[in-house]
């Protein structure tokens, strides 16, 4: 048994994002045929030039017809994935693969999602049917078990923390100020931040993730092909994925200072890249912030900063645009919301720009380190998939 790594196999060759937003005018498939045909046009191909598609969507369909239906495709094999909130990135992960295998030339990862008229937020999820031991909170709640218990394990006064918590805030929203595609583009002052109404626990409506509408989507090739349809691909460096046995609630070792899955996938994905200090080789993170206080946690669960000490790292901007490590110049989930099916697309939408260079306003000036991380989160502490990918601009491993 064991994970190979599929470094340097595949490549992106084309990525395309729509803004997230309430998209009153625009059904799911309107806005799915909006992604593919932009990704599409980024290197002059038909649908009918794409091999195999994988669609991820959370509930905004069934099946791959959800997506062969809306682009009128024939005899294509079209396929819906579904990972909670990492979905967009399993519709990516299964393209590379068929790639990688031989079995496809070119493949496409479609991520799409229409919530705000299903009347969907974190307060209102799907109950699904089970043992009737798993605890049914909200993900704000559930998320909000992380504050009381960093703080009492690493000493920290709640007030530091929650100074923390607005800082991710500020910054995110300072950033999807700067982002077209953004569905928040105001910056929000750290008093209205820090004064929002509260949800659950400490956590208030500015701390939150909003609930948006939207699509990306990307193209995939054999690396050796990728000059074929780009001068600038993004190779890919490491695809991982963790998925928890959802045992946090039962298990007495697990304090909810950290997520188990996050450090695990983390681990494997530096392996399969070749990176050994993130913090100095990555150009930038897209990591899964559906709450301020999951970003300053993952900061110490992705090796970007010591347990415990993560607060203070972004309490002085370590994480900031023009920080040592820009993590979600794109805004992040805070300034995006997450259109659960498209959310994983979106952050290597991101890099995609940023490696590239095309990042306009927002581009970070440690781009030439030619790599960018993506973390997308799905569950809750102690019951989660956790995904990550890594592209890169060159061929090689950084460690070479
Ligand atoms: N961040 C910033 N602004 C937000 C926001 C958020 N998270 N949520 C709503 N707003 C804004 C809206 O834009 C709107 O502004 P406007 O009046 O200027 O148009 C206003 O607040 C009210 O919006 P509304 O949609 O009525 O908010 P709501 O009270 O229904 O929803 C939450 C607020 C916090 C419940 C919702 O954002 C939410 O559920 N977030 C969490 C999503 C989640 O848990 N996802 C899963 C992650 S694992």
């Amino acid at each position: 048994m064991a994970q190979h790594s599929l470094s340097d196999r595949v490549a992106i060759v084309s990525m395309s994002c729509t803004r997230f937003a309430e998209h009153f005018d625009r059904s799911a498939d309107q806005l799915a045929v909006d992604a593919v045909t932009d990704a599409l046009g980024g290197v002059d191909l038909t649908p009918d030039d794409i091999d195999a598609y994988w669609l991820g969507t959370y509930v905004s369909g069934i099946s791959g017809m959800a997506l062969a239906r809306p682009l009128r495709l024939t005899g294509k094999p079209v396929t819906r994935v579904e990972n909670m909130c990492a979905t967009g990135s399993e519709a990516l992960r299964a393209a590379v693969y068929a790639v990688a295998s031989g079995a496809v030339d070119v493949a496409m990862a479609v991520g799409v999602e229409k919530l705000k008229d299903t009347g969907y937020s974190g307060l209102i999820s799907p109950k699904i049917q089970d043992d009737g031991t798993r605890v049914n909170t909200s993900a704000p709640a559930n998320f909000s078990l992380l504050a009381p218990a960093y703080q009492k394990r690493h000493g920290v006064a709640p007030e530091d923390f929650r100074a923390a918590m607005t800082h991710v805030a500020w910054k995110n929203h300072a950033n999807g100020a700067l982002n077209p595609r953004a569905q928040f583009r105001k910056p929000i002052s750290k008093e209205a931040i820090a004064g929002s109404a509260q949800v659950a626990g400490t956590l208030g409506v500015m701390d939150c993730s909003g609930v948006a509408d939207g699509a990306a989507a990307a193209i995939v090739v054999r690396a050796e092909d990728a000059h074929l349809y780009t001068d600038r691909p993004l190779y890919i460096k490491a695809l991982s994925l963790v998925t928890g046995s959802g045992s946090g609630a039962a298990d007495e070792d697990y304090d909810y200072t950290y997520f188990p899955e996050v450090v695990e996938c983390a681990r494997a994905a530096y392996e399969q890249a070749g990176i050994t200090d993130p913090q100095r080789q990555l150009a930038l993170a897209e990591v899964h912030d559906c709450f301020t206080l999951t970003e300053i946690v993952l900061m110490e669960d992705l090796g970007f900063a010591e347990r415990g000490k993560a607060w203070q790292d972004v309490l002085a901007g370590r994480f900031d645009r023009t920080g040592d490590l820009p993590v979600n110049p794109d805004g992040g989930l805070k300034s995006f919301g997450h259109p659960v099916g498209a959310s994983g697309l979106r952050m290597i939408y991101e890099c995609w720009l940023q490696l590239r260079g095309e990042a306009r306003d927002r581009q970070v000036a440690t781009a030439d380190r030619g790599l960018g991380l993506t973390q997308n989160l799905g569950g809750a502490p102690g019951d989660c998939v956790c995904f990550i990918c890594v592209v890169g601009t060159k061929l090689g491993r950084p460690d070479a």
